[in-house]
């Protein structure tokens, strides 16, 4: 088991990629708390995963609120005496060309996609230095690095998890804890439902893999990075894009 007892926090852990890397981190060992905002789906989560013998529970969070955040973390200090692994893969979407834009929707996703990641990882890391040592793991996504046709708010975010990320690397490298960004291309789940359908085929078309991704295969990006296994790997950002740009 490659996560044996270790204590993880997963944002949007109810339901996409988040869920598949609950259901991948309990398979090796770990004790899961996923952390998310849609209580319903995240109950869900909780049962399929308990039912199938997981140690996973549901916290509602969220995460572009500070007391929330802090509540969380708190609780999970308070249930599981540690935190060794965040993973902060809760993300969302307001799509609009730049010139149809609305500041809200400019503002709303900052608020979850950057501001959220900086509120998580700000609260759990006094913990893991006390610990000496844990992992934190990030999710970019590739139109945070060449860009994408209307997603000014999310490409500005996403660019800015790599740099926090290595950031992280420097700061905190010399406290045990390692800091690394994943960048996943387009994946089959929710998010990818808002693309209009000639769209993705122009998508597909540029992959040389010829498929979208699915869910695993991020997960196991996150495994990898959560894992023993990445005690070396620090200010990594690792594309699992099927190879969309290189
Ligand atoms: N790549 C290339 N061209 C795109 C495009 C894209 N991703 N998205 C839209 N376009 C094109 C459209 O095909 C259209 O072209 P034509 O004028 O030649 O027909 C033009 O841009 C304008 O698009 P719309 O007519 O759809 O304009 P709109 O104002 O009604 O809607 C939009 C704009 C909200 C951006 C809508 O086009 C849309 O939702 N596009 C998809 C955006 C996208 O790719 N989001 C990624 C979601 S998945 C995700 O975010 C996860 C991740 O990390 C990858
Ligand atoms: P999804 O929309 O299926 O799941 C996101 C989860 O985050 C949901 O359960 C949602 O309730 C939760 N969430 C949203 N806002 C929250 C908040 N404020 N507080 C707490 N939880 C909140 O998304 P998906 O596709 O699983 O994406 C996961 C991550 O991967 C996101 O960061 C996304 O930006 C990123 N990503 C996704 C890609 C894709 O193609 N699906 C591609 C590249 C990156």
């Amino acid at each position: 088991m490659r996560l044996k007892d270790k204590v993880a926090i997963i944002t949007g852990g109810a339901q996409g990629i988040g869920f598949a890397a609950a259901k991948r981190f309990s398979e090796e060992g770990a004790i899961v708390v996923i952390a998310d905002f849609n209580e319903a789906q995240g109950r869900n989560a909780e049962s399929e995963l308990q039912n199938a013998g997981a140690q996973v529970s549901f916290i509602q969070v969220d995460i572009s609120n500070r007391e929330q955040v802090d509540r969380l973390v708190g609780k999970v200090i308070e249930t599981f005496g540690k935190i060794d692994i965040l993973v902060n893969n809760a993300g969302i979407t307001r799509d609009a060309m730049l010139t149809k834009m609305s500041e809200k929707d400019f503002q709303d996703v900052i608020q979850v996609n950057l501001t959220g990641v900086f509120h998580c990882t700000q609260a759990v890391v006094p913990h893991m230095v006390a610990a000496g040592g844990g992992k934190i793991i990030s999710t970019s996504s590739v139109t945070g690095v060449y860009g994408n046709v209307g997603q000014t708010n999310y490409a500005a975010a996403k660019a800015a998890i790599i740099g926090m990320t290595k950031t992280w690397a420097k700061e905190l490298g010399r406290k045990g804890i390692r800091a690394n960004a994943v960048v996943p291309g387009f994946t089959e789940m929710s998010m990818v439902t808002t693309v209009p359908e000639k769209v993705i085929e122009s998508i597909k078309s540029m992959i040389p893999v010829q498929r979208l991704g699915k869910p695993e295969d991020i997960a196991n990006a996150y495994l990898f990075l959560a894992s023993d296994e990445a005690d070396y790997v620090n200010g990594a950002v690792l594309h699992v894009d099927g190879g969309i740009m290189m």
